[in-house]
């Protein structure tokens, strides 16, 4: 997804602007590019490919100068190639833009500005932007910004220059996430925050329609109406290290292995074990309509949403509400209808998932409530909601969600029980649950110990081209995530499916050449998996089993197992799923694949 990094001080632009870009590449880019002003005039240098190929071509050239911009682009209008690249400038090369976003009427926009003799260079919506400021500057940029801001419809986070304003860039937001970086005369743009840390942990998020300028002396924000405000100057607290491997192959490794510790914190100082309650600090303000509440509409994309449909039967589990799981992307465009006190709460990693950040706004437009379950503080999920729970898991970096996974549903299960304590659950289940809830980091340990078996069980299977992976109740959400896993690190064709279904249509597929991952839990629909189990085994599928320790029946059917400790049925996904993570990380390694950046995926899908 596209990232931005821009820059203003006494440090070298070009490789400020270099080493930002490198740490943006984890979000996953087809392009990239940066423009730097040497004080009289600005270059720019873009090009399809890696940021090492740039790094290349910027080695062989001297740039001076205090000001620059820099941009990873993921396409969206137009293909991936040196032209479309950011930075862009304007017709007469006098302004310079980088852009995250899409401009919704850059057509009816472009169209007006042929008529008036500008010739375009590229397919992108970007270039109208900087068109659009060029033709509304007068010799002050900001000003510039202002206007053309005022005729765009759409999102954006945008870095700009001027070639006639050596001391000037301005940075404005809709939308899309933009941070001022600021440290002793220097100054940082970005629109993620990993990008400038090696520079600076003080920082402030820009909101929604602020227009910040920054030059060597100072910066000023000003939002809607040209009126100058103030945003908080906030500290990162989590380090540099945190986001680098460690001594891990692979990031994706890395926060599988991080689960048990991503599980500690998710529940770290919000447990009264004595009331058998949950502590939610970030749900106090609104405490009051939530415990009253009726329906409760848990939304997110992706993984995220598997974690929404997995809280859907920990909720039914603990609680008596009305609890729906709803895709964000098709929520979206539904025609919403809300009992009274419905509460939408969003789950998401990045906290700038487009579509659930629509959803919301619908959502909130239509009456709702919202909550957010966000992993990036201060993000825009975490703001638009106001009010949740924050994962604190620290920054997940490969683009296969894993940890954040087993920490939303511990999150969710907090939530619900806090919920169920006020309606009909008991002090003991309160106690039962919280003191079970204590113990997964230890078991989440335990299965992390399986790993070299089912490394070994990659090795035996990932050159099979078709996957069925199914569970039930609890474990549906289960099957989908390993499966999306598995497809989207590996390009291994796998499909979830509630085994339920199998007689409706999958068993068709099952063969000796397709093998099906099946998780059973010891809970009330054990025997009906036992029933999947044998109807595949007896179409000579092989099965490869997630099942409790010591689970003899299971066993002496399949293929493979993987063992996994016992907790309550609700809670089983977050073990069972920790070996599906491991299996389609093998596999993808086994099959060289890129890990951490598989093909055409971003790490943050912040455009629709
Ligand atoms: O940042 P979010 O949790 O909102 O992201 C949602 C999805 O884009 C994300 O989970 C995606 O499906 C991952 N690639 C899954 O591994």
């Amino acid at each position: 997804m596209c990232g931005i990094v821009a820059y203003i001080g006494d440090l070298d632009p070009k490789e400020v602007l270099i080493e930002g870009l490198k740490r943006l590449e984890y979000r996953g880019y087809d392009s990239a590019g940066v423009a730097v002003h040497d004080g009289d005039s600005v270059a720019v240098y873009k090009m399809a490919g890696r940021i090492a190929d740039l790094e290349r071509r910027l080695s062989q050239v001297k740039l001076g100068g205090s000001l620059g911009i820099g941009h990873t682009r993921w396409a969206t209008h137009g293909e991936p190639n040196d032209i479309n690249a950011h930075p862009h400038p304007d017709y007469h090369n006098k302004v310079f833009v980088v852009h995250n976003g899409i401009i919704e009427n850059y057509l009816a926009i472009k169209k007006e500005l042929e008529k008036r003799g500008v010739r375009f260079r590229s397919e992108t919506d970007t270039e109208v932007i900087s068109n659009l400021i060029a033709l509304n500057y007068t010799g002050d940029l900001t000003e510039a910004v202002i206007r053309a801001a005022e005729l765009m419809e759409g999102t954006f986070g945008i870095a700009v220059i001027h070639k006639d304003e050596p001391k000037k860039l301005v940075l404005a937001r809709r939308g899309s996430p933009l941070i001022v970086g600021i440290k002793d005369g220097c100054f940082f743009g970005t629109s993620d925050v990993a990008a400038i840390l090696p520079h600076t942990r003080d920082v402030i998020y820009l909101e929604d329609n602020d227009i910040a300028t920054l030059t060597p002396d100072g910066y000023k924000i000003i939002s809607r109406g040209a009126k100058t405000v103030t945003r908080l100057l906030q500290r990162i607290e989590w380090s540099l290290e945190d986001a680098q491997l460690n001594g891990y192959p692979h990031y994706m490794l890395k926060e599988i292995y991080e689960q048990p510790e991503a599980i500690f914190n998710a529940m770290r100082g919000r447990i009264d074990i004595m009331e058998g309650v949950p502590k939610l600090g970030g749900i106090v303000p609104v405490w009051e309509e939530l415990k009253n509440c009726k329906s409760i509409i848990l939304l997110g994309c992706g993984t995220s949403f598997y974690a929404a449909l997995a809280g859907k039967y920990i909720f039914e589990s603990l609680t008596n509400l009305d609890v729906d799981a709803e895709l964000a992307s098709e929520f979206r465009y539904r025609r919403m209808s809300f009992l009274p006190n419905t509460f939408v709460v969003a789950l998401s990693q990045s906290g700038e998932t487009a579509d659930t950040l629509a959803a919301m706004r619908e959502a909130k437009r239509k009456g709702a409530r919202l909550l957010g379950i966000v992993n990036v503080v201060a993000s825009s999920i975490a703001r638009e909601a106001g009010a949740g729970i924050y994962n604190h898991a620290g920054p997940e970096i490969g683009v296969a969600s894993t940890k954040i996974y087993t920490s939303q549903l511990v999150i969710l299960t907090l939530l619900a029980l806090l919920l169920g304590r006020h309606q009909t659950l008991s002090l003991t289940d309160g106690v039962r649950i919280l003191r079970e809830l204590e113990t997964l980091p230890s078991k989440a340990r335990e299965v992390l110990k399986k790993a070299d078996l089912i490394e070994t069980i990659a090795q035996r299977y990932h050159r099979y081209n078709n996957w069925l992976f199914l569970g039930r109740k609890y474990n549906y959400p289960t099957a989908l995530e390993g499966a999306l896993k598995l497809k989207e690190v590996s390009y291994i064709h796998a499909e979830g499916y509630a085994a339920g279904e199998m007689k409706h249509g999958p068993i068709a597929l099952i063969n000796p050449e397709m093998p099906t991952v099946a998780i059973i839990t010891r809970d009330e629909i054990y025997e009906k998996m036992i029933n999947n189990i044998q109807e595949v085994k007896s179409r000579r599928g092989p099965v490869i089993a997630v099942c409790n320790e010591g689970d003899e029946k299971v066993k002496e059917m399949v293929d493979e197992v993987i063992e996994v400790p016992e907790t309550l049925p609700f809670l089983s996904p977050i073990l069972n799923v920790i070996p599906l993570q491991l299996l389609a990380y093998h596999c993808a390694r086994f099959l060289g694949r890129d890990i951490d950046k598989p093909r055409n995926l971003a790490k943050s899908v912040t455009v629709e």
